[in-house]
């Protein structure tokens, strides 16, 4: 009988069997599948754990901080690296969203690459790989992971992807590795996050990115997602999110005619991110939380709620 108990357990004797008292280096994203990775591999084999984890300058707001300060609240060994400055300046320009993609996965690799470089006699590279990414090789939700397999360059390999490979969680579902983290006592509010993709707000800012317009939609976000939570919807939604639309519309403040941008809002009900449905938030949030972006974000007049399901939309809109 699989019990989260002994799943740990016996995969910690695992990963001590395997890995001895070699290092370890970990990408950390801030998502369950790595962190309950990092746990578990820190239960087995303690400061020989080495976790990096990159601020793209595309996460939520405050949530680097906020996220490294738990990593390191809960004992790990966890470097913060932020890079935010490096991601805006490969991204400057790239409008298509599969360039950007490519330029985010590519960038990540380098600076990951340049710390796994600083730590010395590292011989694992540990992932939170799970079994829906194992079967379709490519995670759809996965962070750092996926986004190593995914977009690792052709012209030689780097450094760190030389290295043996361990992965605790690669025979689990995701249901399995959020009732694993509890077992290890992870904080619920992270095991419950709603999963977010690798290259973040890259993929919600439609065509080019800027630092204003990653500012303007981690403000609109943040309404967005501390609503949800406020009024008791973020566990009963799947995935949430704003969109920074390419379109400036016409709107009026007082007596003065605006011309500023539009966000579009979208939650959704899934199991695995295959499929999809809108959720119907009540009209007195989204009301609320309308009013509330329009009169706190400078730079957006217009707010609009995504009504799409997947298929024939798909959750991200870029
Ligand atoms: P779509 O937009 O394809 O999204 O309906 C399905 C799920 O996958 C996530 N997603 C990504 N995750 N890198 C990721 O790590 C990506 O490039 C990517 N694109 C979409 C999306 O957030 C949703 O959970």
């Amino acid at each position: 009988d699989w019990t989260p108990d002994s799943f740990v357990e016996e995969t910690v004797e695992a990963i001590q069997e395997k890995v001895g008292n070699d290092k370890v280096v970990l990408g950390l994203s801030g998502g369950v599948d790595s962190t309950v990775a990092a746990v578990l591999l820190n239960k087995a084999i303690g400061k020989n754990l080495y976790c990096i984890f990159v601020n793209n300058g595309l996460l939520r707001k405050n949530e680097f901080q906020s996220v490294l300060n738990q990593y390191e609240g809960m004992g790990l060994n966890v470097k913060g690296v932020d890079a935010s400055e490096r991601f805006l300046a490969a991204l400057a320009g790239l409008e298509d969203p599969e360039l950007k993609r490519k330029a985010i996965g590519k960038t990540f690799i380098e600076v990951f690459d340049d710390e796994a470089h600083k730590l010395t006699d590292v011989k694992w590279l540990a992932q939170g790989t799970i079994y829906p990414d194992v079967i379709e090789s490519v995670s759809a939700t996965g962070g750092p992971s996926a986004t190593i397999k995914s977009h690792h360059n052709v012209g030689g390999l780097p450094d760190f992807m030389k290295l043996k490979i361990v992965e605790p969680l690669r025979a689990i579902f995701k249901d399995e590795v959020r009732r694993v983290g509890a077992t290890l006592g992870i904080d619920p509010e992270l095991l419950g996050r709603h999963p977010f993709p690798g290259p973040g707000l890259g993929i919600r800012i439609l065509g080019d990115i800027t630092a204003e317009k990653v500012r303007i939609l981690q403000e609109v976000d943040a309404i967005f997602i501390n609503g949800l939570k406020e009024w008791g919807l973020y566990d009963k939604v799947w995935q949430a999110g704003a969109m920074l639309l390419p379109v400036n519309s016409v709107g009026v403040m007082g007596d003065e005619r605006t011309y500023e941008k539009c966000v579009a809002l979208r939650a959704v009900e899934s199991t695995d991110g295959m499929t999809a449905d809108w959720v119907n938030l009540p009209y007195e949030f989204l009301q609320k939380t309308s009013n509330e972006i329009i009169n706190k974000v400078k730079g957006v007049n217009r707010v609009v709620y995504d009504i799409s399901s997947k298929p024939p939309a798909t959750i991200e809109w870029e």
